[in-house]
């Protein structure tokens, strides 16, 4: 039997962001966390190369703000990115509070003003600025804060939870544009229960699912993005899908990401002969933003006709790469490549959504009650490329405004009363789970293709005219049959890859990652690309 819940906070993902929002919010309120499989299951915890932050005495704000909008190619808002840095000290204490064993700097000189912690340096930033737990940041990040969580009373973590839609005033037929709550798949009954919730927080991270070749874990499918979509939000900048320049390559390795501080801390990038290549690309070579280094080295590949090309740290003390890189030192030595001897085979592959749904500086999305939060979100921190290491302090500093502005508008809000349950009368147990798998190939497959790193419109009209005919299949079997993770996931991302091919289209220029041979040049003034739903819950 379906049931029905009440939570004062309901946060779709337990990420950074959802978790520090959880966190950060009052214990008088009953908060639930969702997840859609294991609490891990998300980008989170297998972040690698740290956080940004100006910690250093010898760094300014104004040089953070400065070094993200220049790797954003003009389109990031100031704001966004003032306040974000703005407060990046005081997240990444609070983080520093909660437990977080970030590596320190045994050599510093403390009593000289400098930080006890060690910081790394990563592509497109001028400092050492990156505060990390050796090179599995996201681990330490995630473990700290789940324990944190589990410690309060007011707080249920729901894993194998699916959100399926988010329940709105407008789509009752009421009046108002209020968002009241979701309907959740519990993956474990099989049931869609329905959540009431006095505000409800989007926090399930990306969309880079949506390419044949990620870094990212299963789940990153952009339901966030598709769930606010459909309830009638905007979203912005969709067609920035950040390519991570080295994900290693080999056929076993699923894309396991080899993070950019091996960069920051002295890697070198080169071709199957040897030789380096960056140097005649970009003069930060090797650090440049990544959307430079990612279409240098797509660029070499298909020039030479290779599969690969290589990263080599062999030329640094053994011991500095076992100590600073341990995650990725045993990784590679699990496929027989040592890194302190060899050069580790690279590839890029899709790594971050810079747009997402549209938020103001309080989280706060188009409907009252909704907020979204981290990598789902567009606050106009990112631009047209993200530069490394700000994504996880978007999470935190995002989550930790929008829990003030619930707190602030607590009182006036009241739960939301006689919401309908989910309605399964009409659908049947599907018989044919393989069209869901060919699709869900059949997607990946275009979009790695025809909307990658370097576009025409010709390819993105190819990807346009399939994503429409995959949509009007899922939609036939959404109407048909019962839900399950692999339909919702499924219905999303082609619903989100539209999204993302349309705002590609709209985009008659070369900018940060959109890359187009058709206009490869730069217009004089920087736009967003917004999408509004015409037809919102509909
Ligand atoms: P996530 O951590 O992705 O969590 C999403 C959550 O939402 C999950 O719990 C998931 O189960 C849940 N969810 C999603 N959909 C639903 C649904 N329909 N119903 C219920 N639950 C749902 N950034 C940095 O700044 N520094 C780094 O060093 C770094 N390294 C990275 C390394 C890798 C390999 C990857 C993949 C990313 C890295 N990033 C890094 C990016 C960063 O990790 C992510 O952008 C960030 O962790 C996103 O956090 P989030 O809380 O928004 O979402
Ligand atoms: C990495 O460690 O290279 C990933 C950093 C990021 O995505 O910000």
């Amino acid at each position: 039997m379906s049931q029905h819940f009440q939570h004062d906070v309901l946060v779709i993902g337990s990420g950074a962001a959802g978790l520090t929002l959880a966190l950060t919010l009052p214990d008088n309120l009953s908060i639930a966390v969702l997840s859609k499989g294991e609490l891990t299951n998300g980008s989170t915890y297998w972040a690698q190369g740290g956080v940004a932050a100006v910690l250093d005495h010898s760094d300014t704000v104004d040089s953070h703000v400065n070094d993200t909008l220049s790797a954003g190619a003009g389109l990031c808002r100031e704001d966004a990115v003032r306040f974000t840095v703005e407060h990046s000290r005081e997240a990444i204490e609070w983080l520093i509070e909660q437990g977080v064993p970030f590596t320190r700097d045994d050599e510093h000189d403390r009593e000289d003003g400098g930080f006890e912690f060690h910081l790394t340096r990563e592509g497109g930033h001028s400092h050492r600025r990156i505060i990390h737990a050796a090179d599995a940041t996201g681990a330490a990040i995630f473990n700290t804060l789940l324990e944190r969580t589990r410690q309060r009373d007011n707080v249920v973590l729901l894993e194998q939870r699916v959100a399926v839609d988010l329940i709105t005033e407008r789509k009752l037929g009421r009046d108002g544009q209020r968002c009241l709550g979701a309907y959740v798949l519990n993956r474990r009954s099989g049931e869609v229960d329905t959540h009431h919730a006095r505000f409800v927080v989007l926090a399930t991270g990306g969309a880079a699912k949506v390419y044949l070749y990620t870094s990212n874990p299963d789940g990153a499918c952009g339901d966030g993005i598709a769930m606010a979509w459909r309830a009638g939000c905007r979203v912005g900048n969709l067609e920035f899908n950040q390519f991570h320049p080295t994900c290693l390559y080999h056929p076993q390795a699923k894309s396991f990401l080899i993070t950019e501080a091996l960069r920051g801390e002295g890697a070198l990038l080169r071709l199957p002969n040897g030789e380096r290549f960056m140097p005649r690309f970009d003069p930060r070579e090797e650090l440049a933003p990544r959307d430079i280094v990612a279409r240098a080295i797509d660029h070499e590949m298909k020039r030479l006709g290779v599969d690969c090309v290589y990263l080599d740290i062999s030329h640094k003390p053994a011991d500095f790469v076992r100590n600073h890189f341990p995650t990725v030192y045993q990784r590679c030595l699990e496929f027989g490549i040592d890194i302190t001897r060899q050069p580790i085979p690279v590839v890029p592959a899709a790594h971050y959504t810079c747009g997402g749904v549209m938020v103001d500086q309080a989280g706060r999305s188009d409907l009252q009650g909704l907020y979204a939060i981290g990598e789902t979100s567009f606050t106009g921190l990112h631009g047209a490329n993200r530069m490394a290491s700000n994504s996880l302090l978007e999470c935190f500093v995002y989550a930790r405004s929008a829990a003030a502005d619930i707190v602030a508008n607590l009182e006036h809000v009241t739960m939301p009363a006689n919401l309908p349950s989910w309605d399964a009368s009409q659908v049947t147990d599907s018989d044919e789970d393989v069209i869901i798998a060919h699709n869900w190939d059949e997607l990946r497959r275009f979009m790695w293709d025809y909307v990658g790193i370097v576009r025409t419109t010709k390819r993105l009209q190819r990807a346009q005219h399939r994503v429409r005919l995959l949509l009007d299949e899922i939609d036939e079997f959404y109407s048909n049959y019962k839900v399950s993770r692999d339909l919702i996931e499924l219905r999303n991302l082609a619903q989100v890859a539209e999204l993302m091919i349309l705002s590609a289209m709209a985009r008659k220029e070369s900018r940060g990652l959109h890359y187009t041979l058709d206009y490869p040049d730069l217009l004089p003034e920087p736009r967003d690309t917004i999408v509004r739903p015409a037809n919102a819950d509909g």
